[in-house]
């Protein structure tokens, strides 16, 4: 296994050289060592990003679910993949070996299979996080479906919207969820959802909180059944290289969400080996993951990137503050957790808490810790490294995105030394580059500028479903030959990368990626508003919060703004989801635009995070006297 597990810098540093020096030569050599083809690949990549259409392994035949679960039924048949941690403490723990997986998985295929779906049918996945969620996305896979995972946190109108967008076949969902001391009534969001629907004609229920439930004759069915009379063998479907095997949606700069599509090999590739050396992950090791496989980070590293791994992947289905603060921390005694990656948000969130909650547990299992979805303040670091790693455990600060599949800048721990807040080096066969305002490269160290991707990578995403030139547009229009992230970075003196932020219309909220379009849409919809803007402004938990500044259709009106500010709330919980309600309204008379109409956000930022010392220049605006009036009135 020689391209595994890096062990040390020097050795990183010539692993990366020879990466890029030749990334046909380096990906084709991981690609044949660790993985099963059905029928070898012609050409590695062929690429053109102003296009932009990029290839990898084309030619090749593969499944991935032989890979992550037939692949290890000999030498970990009795091993467990998945070990399943439900909501409630008091409801014993599912270890699931890959044997048991693998029948699963081959069960919940051919009950797909049964119910009309074929390869390249979209089946929209719609779950909490219980084994079931895992299974449907392998078993999606298997028979070469298309799974389009929808966060079981989003409103029924953005379940509609991501099914329609799709035309998705098929639902799967289950009666309800449980979130901490809540249950979640998820039938009903999806019956609503489906009103708008027209593409789907199965929906199979698992049943999690026996909550009562309504069945559609003829279009609602209860899966267990199903899967008690279902076979429990499943020949897969031998998959070309590019054959999409997902769509995960992520928010834009404009109202409509963006479909991100991501195909097979380069995809099964790239997340095993980075699972592989960014945790440094051994035999035995007990790996878990807080996110909620509704995002990108479950895709890659609670499902795809651990399997391939034949490796242990913890399923959470409850939240870090039930019954108490102190969840976590016994989860990882429980189960001897040796990798922990979570998220800033959680981890501040915890830090608020009595320390007495982390002290009355042992954590000596915990080897490697990780952090994923926004910049880790140094605080929040030092509290991770200090109280959770003890100081042993290294943090790796993973970089990357929904488009990007996996992850692209990191610390190798035990390899790379660390440096607060800094995602430190890109991983083997990452090209990044910083762009400064005119678009020229920055060369050298100590730095700050646009950050940008200048080579393909195996698990980029290859287009945007059903509309290619908007991820032409949004991705590869900004800088030439050039994948643009959206964020900004800094390069440190000794090449050390640090994430500043986004440079976009999209705020990171506890982790999660808003955009400001589609929450300005939701607002404008109510009856009494004219216009709005939305703004993040820095939050000491969530990291950013969101701040509306609202017009409305009749200024200095009557009603009880309070009530109205509570509706505007409800209108974004309705379309959106509650993860993208306001933190601040504001009433105003107006915006502060240029003369072309454009919202001067950046004004409006400033207001928000009370840093109004140095505005800039707004004797340009069309409306310069609207600033002291916001200003005044400021939240
Ligand atoms: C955006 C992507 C990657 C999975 C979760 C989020 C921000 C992500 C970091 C990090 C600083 C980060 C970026 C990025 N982000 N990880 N370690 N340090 N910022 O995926 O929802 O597609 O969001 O999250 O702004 O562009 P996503």
């Amino acid at each position: 296994m020689s391209n595994y597990h890096i062990k040390h810098l020097e050795e990183y540093f010539q692993v990366y050289r020879k990466s890029v020096r030749d990334p046909e030569h380096f990906w084709q050599e991981v690609a044949e060592e660790h993985f099963l083809w059905r029928k070898r690949w012609d050409n590695v990549l062929s690429w053109d990003f102003s296009k932009p259409e990029v290839k990898w392994f084309e030619g090749a035949e593969l499944n991935i679910t032989e890979n992550c679960l037939d692949r290890h039924l000999r030498t970990h048949g009795d091993h467990t993949a998945i070990l399943f941690e439900p909501n409630s403490p008091d409801e014993e723990a599912q270890h699931i070996t890959y044997k048991q997986l693998h029948e699963k998985v081959c069960k919940m295929a051919n009950v797909l299979k049964d119910n009309g779906i074929e390869k390249g049918d979209r089946v929209c996945i719609y779950l909490p996080m219980i084994p079931e969620l895992a299974i449907a996305l392998l078993a999606c896979a298997r028979i070469g479906a298309v799974h389009s995972v929808v966060f079981a946190g989003f409103s029924s109108k953005a379940l509609a919207t991501r099914i329609n967008d799709a035309a998705c076949k098929m639902v799967i969902t289950s009666d309800g969820s449980y979130r901490g001391a809540k249950k979640l009534d998820l039938k009903s969001i999806v019956d609503e959802a489906l009103e708008s629907c027209e593409t789907i004609e199965t929906v199979l229920l698992v049943e999690r909180t026996k909550n009562k439930v309504v069945l559609k004759e003829g279009r609602d069915k209860w899966l267990q059944p199903l899967l008690d009379a279902a076979d429990s063998t499943c020949e897969v479907v031998t998959m070309k290289a590019e054959d999409p095997l997902f769509i995960l949606y992520t928010s834009g700069s404009t109202g409509r969400p963006k479909g991100m599509v991501h195909t097979t090999a380069g995809y099964m590739v790239y997340t095993a080996y980075t699972f592989k050396n960014i945790f440094q992950y051994n035999d035995g090791d007990i790996y878990w993951c807080t996110a909620d496989i509704g995002w990108i980070t479950g895709h890659s590293y609670i499902v795809y990137g651990p399997l391939a791994n034949g490796a242990t992947t913890v399923m959470f289905e409850g939240v870090p503050s039930y019954p108490d603060f102190s969840r976590f921390w016994e989860i990882v005694d429980k189960h001897k957790i040796t990798h922990l990656y979570t998220a800033p948000t959680a981890i501040r969130a915890l830090a608020k808490e009595n320390i007495e909650y982390v002290e009355k547990c042992d954590l000596t299992s915990l080897k490697v810790l990780g952090s994923v979805g926004e910049p880790i303040n140094e605080e929040a670091w030092h509290w991770y490294n200090d109280n959770i790693g003890k100081n042993k455990s290294p943090i790796v600060d993973t970089w990357w995105q929904t488009e990007t599949g996996g992850i692209m800048i990191s610390p190798i721990p035990f390899v790379t030394p660390t440096k607060p807040t800094y995602a430190t080096l890109p991983f083997i066969g990452i090209q990044p580059s910083l762009m400064d305002e005119s678009g020229k490269e920055m060369k050298g160290n100590q730095v700050e500028g646009r950050l940008c991707i200048k080579y393909p990578w195996p698990s980029m995403a290859r287009t945007i479903w059903g509309d290619h030139e908007r991820y032409r547009d949004t991705y590869f229009s900004a800088y030439e030959n050039k994948y643009f992230t959206g964020d900004g970075a800094m390069r440190d003196e000794v090449g050390y990368y640090r994430i500043t932020g986004r440079v976009d219309d999209v705020i990171i909220v506890s982790g999660h990626n808003l955009g400001t379009a589609p929450i300005e849409d939701a607002i404008n919809e109510h009856p009494a508003v004219a216009e709005s803007a939305i703004v993040g402004f820095p939050h000491d938990v969530k990291g950013n919060a969101l701040y509306g500044y609202v017009i409305l259709k009749e200024y200095g009106e009557t009603r009880n703004l309070e009530n109205l500010s509570k509706e505007i709330n409800q209108q974004i919980s309705d379309r959106i989801g509650p993860i993208a309600k306001l933190d601040k309204i504001q009433f105003v008379s107006g915006l502060p635009k240029t003369r072309s109409g454009k919202i001067m956000r950046r004004i409006l930022r400033k207001i928000a995070s009370k840093d109004t010392s140095n505005l800039g220049d707004t004797s340009t605006l069309l409306n310069p006297e609207v600033v002291q009036e916001i200003m005044d009135n400021s939240l």
